[in-house]
């Protein structure tokens, strides 16, 4: 008889009481698959008297997690608080250094530390695996470890956020204000304590840049991710994107190019058609492109208690069956610093701007534009709103540089009623 994996859970929220159901209520499965029983030993919460709709009268309780991370009769510290620092950090590093693998689902942190992490654990021969970090229930990591492992990986790209996601389409199919579905988003426990985390797209990047350290070999590097949030994402915007064939997403590219490694996580114009564009309310997708396999499509849940525990189960059973990968997909010693790309690949980009009535306005824009090397593919002015003007420009391929060269060339025309917003046209 082999002996059982012995877990203790750090972390009883959403998640790790997800996890709990799974290991109770699939036992008998899990030990088929994983060829011995999954037994949770300890665990630990902040509050032990909290009710939480799950016994674990058999599981010793530790309140610090430091101590459970260090005891003896554990084999996986599965670390499910969350936080980049902290608790979450301690008893990772706890964990490490008593010699256990660590399960966790926690992008802030490994966006932060990741690297550090990952050789701790790697030079014991120990593991880290985080599938539920990158879009929740959908088996991102695994794929490109190892079912594309034999692909060099060209492209990631992902609609990451679910509640940014949901957002958006609200907007969309509602024809609702940002402010007023943001506040829907709030009442139905759809943000993070931090709004910004969510619509900052600071969660996202996160997670962009842990894809891109698999992706392409290199350390994670979430400083060279280039963020920006749907804040500035007016009914306007939804509406005239819409009108061209388009649908706003907060989307997250990486790839690699001979000027470095480019990683961006903005509002951007995807084709209504494209599988991104049909992309409805809190579902994730995840596109991977490979020179072998061409493009890869997944979509699922990207949260939710038992989305996020199926894929924390799935590097659980992956350690009880004795299946050891490095962290990122290679020896965290081998990754590369990547150089970041200063300029991102040339696109479309759609301007909206509101300008004031007065003759020659619109040809003021187009000069400073055209003097900033930005040339116009279609201009649309709408009709006259008091005494301003809305007006939409699509340019040709140009960079975001050059953009951001045109943009103080617009306030000194004087025509400008309100700050311009420009978003990236992307190719799916
Ligand atoms: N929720 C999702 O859908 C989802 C999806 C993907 C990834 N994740 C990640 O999964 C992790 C957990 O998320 P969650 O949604 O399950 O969070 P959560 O519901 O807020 O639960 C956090 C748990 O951690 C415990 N905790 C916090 N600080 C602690 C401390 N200092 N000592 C001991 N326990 C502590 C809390 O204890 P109390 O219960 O006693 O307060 C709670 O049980 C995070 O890293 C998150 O980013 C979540």
């Amino acid at each position: 008889m082999t002996t059982p994996l012995r877990l203790g859970i750090a972390g009883l929220g959403t998640v790790g009481i997800g996890v709990v159901k799974i290991v109770r209520r699939n036992a008998a499965l899990l030990a088929l698959r994983a060829g011995r029983t999954i037994e949770i030993v300890a665990v630990c919460a902040r509050d032990k008297g909290k009710e939480r709709g799950v016994s674990l009268a058999s599981c010793a309780w530790e309140d610090d997690p430091v101590a459970l991370a260090r005891r003896s009769d554990i084999d996986v510290f599965v670390e499910l608080m969350g936080g980049s620092d902290g608790p979450a950090k301690a008893a990772t590093e706890a964990a490490i250094e008593a010699g256990k693998d660590v399960v966790t689902a926690n992008k802030a942190m490994l966006a932060h530390h990741g690297q550090a992490l990952a050789e701790a654990a790697e030079a014991r021969g120990h593991v880290i695996r985080f599938e539920a970090a990158v879009a929740g229930g959908i088996p991102v990591m695994k794929a490109l470890t190892e079912s594309l492992a034999g692909n060099e990986i060209t492209r990631v790209m992902g609609v990451m956020n679910g509640t940014c996601n949901y957002i958006l389409t609200r907007m969309q199919n509602a024809g609702l204000p940002y402010e007023e579905v943001f506040e829907e988003a709030r009442r139905l426990g759809y943000l993070e304590a931090d709004p910004t985390l969510d619509v900052g797209g600071i969660d996202a990047g996160h997670k962009l840049a842990l894809l891109a350290s698999v992706a392409f070999g290199t350390r994670v590097s979430f400083d060279g991710v280039r963020i920006e949030g749907i804040e500035r994402i007016t009914i306007e915007d939804i509406r005239r994107a819409a009108d061209m064939g388009f649908r706003i997403k907060l989307l997250g590219v990486a790839r690699m190019t001979a000027r470095g490694l480019e990683q961006r996580m903005s509002p951007c114009l995807v084709p209504a058609s494209s599988p991104l564009g049909q992309l409805e309310g809190g579902t994730n997708m995840v596109v991977l492109e490979g020179d072998s396999v061409g493009q890869i499509v997944l979509r699922g849940p990207g949260a939710g208690e038992g989305p996020t525990a199926s894929a924390v189960m799935s590097d659980i059973i992956d350690i009880a069956r004795g299946t050891r990968l490095p962290t990122f997909g290679q020896p965290a010693t081998t990754l590369k610093t990547a150089r970041p790309a200063r300029v991102s690949a040339p696109a479309p980009y759609y301007l909206r701007m509101k300008l004031q009535d007065k003759p020659g306005a619109l040809a003021r824009i187009a000069t400073v534009l055209g003097e900033a090397g930005v040339s116009i593919d279609r201009m649309r002015q709408y009709g006259h709103e008091d005494t301003t003007a809305p007006v939409l420009i699509v340019t040709h391929k140009t960079t975001r540089d050059a953009l951001d060269k045109a943009l103080p060339g617009f306030s000194r025309t004087g025509v400008l009623a309100a700050p311009p917003v420009a978003l990236r046209i992307e190719t799916v």
